[in-house]
């Protein structure tokens, strides 16, 4: 078995990267940890994956084999034990185009969409570009982790909202739902008659070793409902794009699919293979990946904990850490930036007096960017 080494350093700029390529960045030194991307190269079988397409040099048009589709079904009875169907599947280049597409199919400008707050901030964005009420409820921190405000949800869905949008784990916060947690969504939303739409991008990041992902999809597969899956996130291939949408209720799906038609591009040949390899030959990556995010999150925490007037609340999945701050750090994401670390202002994501810490990275960079933030302290 390979071992991988994620301690090594790579230089990305010039590469048209979104994190490391930022116009703002422009004749300065900056740490970026903003962009939910890893700074690791991918597993060996995807890069092979890649330079096959390369070495055969045709790029037309591509269809997503039946051995993906099997792929992707195997590993969600596996990892989740979910039994979905083939024919559930809807496949697509991205999650946050289904989302906004499911959205602008299942609310209206009456019944507009809920979330919770803080969010991964397309989230609240959506709705505000398709021109839909918003309605949010705050997540709240309880025994150690953070969880949902469950009255302040049951009072949102009262304004009967047509779409719950659920991020399972949670970005921010980390946030693996748990059994009691998703019962308690379902008896709810199916109580109010709204539709769950779960995005499920995180799911193979846990680093909590305890923590059980729940499709939450296998509690409501008699009403609509949409739950989206990918590799991208787990295995660093963001750039590439690729999910499923699992939509058991076979009119919904239906509605689904030609809404797509037109404002959906095909997925690319590279993403396909790239996906079909993730899905036959990710894990021993995964494997070494997931004690390596694991040390890094407890070395920001062990941080975090020393700074009088920051917190953090461990995370139990992905690799955004979400810490706060308090008045004696003034603004400090605007502080970081002057002094080189680019981290992303919690108001992105309806969050006040946080900043959201991307740690996949190689350690020293985690070190640096710790020591950038000490050197702030008063
Ligand atoms: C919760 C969540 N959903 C979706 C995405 C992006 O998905 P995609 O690139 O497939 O649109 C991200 C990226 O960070 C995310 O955190």
């Amino acid at each position: 078995m390979k071992k991988y080494n994620f301690d090594q350093v790579i230089d990305r700029k010039n590469t048209s990267s979104y994190k490391w390529d930022n116009p703002m960045y422009a004749g300065k030194s900056i740490l970026p940890m903003p962009v939910a991307d890893m700074e690791f190269v991918v597993a060996d079988e995807i890069l092979e994956a890649l330079d096959k397409i390369t070495q055969h040099g045709v790029l037309g048009y591509s269809i997503v084999p039946d051995s993906l589709k099997l792929l992707a079904q195997k590993r969600i009875q596996e990892e989740y034990q979910w039994e979905t169907a083939v024919e559930w599947q809807v496949w697509l280049p991205g999650i946050v185009p289904g989302i906004s597409i499911a959205c602008d199919i299942f609310s209206n400008e009456k019944n507009g969409v809920l979330t919770a707050i803080p969010v991964y901030h397309p989230f609240h964005l959506i709705p505000t570009w398709l021109n839909r009420p918003i309605l949010t409820f705050p997540m709240v921190e309880k025994e150690g982790r953070w969880t949902y405000d469950f009255e302040a949800f049951e009072e949102a869905l009262k304004q009967q909202p047509a779409v719950f949008l659920f991020c399972n784990p949670h970005n921010p916060g980390g946030t693996v739902f748990n059994q009691s947690e998703i019962d308690q969504i379902v008896r709810l939303c199916k109580q109010y008659n709204c539709l769950i739409i779960s995005d499920e991008i995180h799911a193979d990041l846990r680093i909590h070793p305890q923590s059980k992902h729940i499709c939450i999809g296998q509690y409501i597969e008699d009403i609509p409902s949409i739950s989206f899956f990918a590799t991208s996130k787990a295995f660093n291939t963001a750039g590439l794009g690729g999910c499923v949408a699992i939509i058991p209720h076979k009119a919904s799906r239906e509605t689904f699919i030609k809404r797509t038609f037109g404002f959906m591009p095909m997925l690319s040949r590279h993403s396909i293979d790239v996906m079909s390899a993730t899905y036959l030959h990710g894990s021993n990556w995964l494997a070494q990946l997931l004690p390596y995010l694991k040390q890094n999150h407890d070395f920001l925490l062990d941080f975090v904990k020393q700074q009088p007037g920051l917190g953090m609340i461990p995370l139990e999945a992905t690799y955004l850490a979400w810490i706060s701050y308090d008045e004696t750090w003034g603004d400090l994401p605007e502080r970081l930036l002057e002094h080189g670390l680019h981290v992303l202002r919690g108001e992105q994501f309806k969050g006040k007096n946080f900043i959201r810490l991307n740690f996949a990275c190689p350690q020293s960079q985690l070190q640096e960017a710790c020591q950038i933030i000490a050197s702030l302290a008063l």
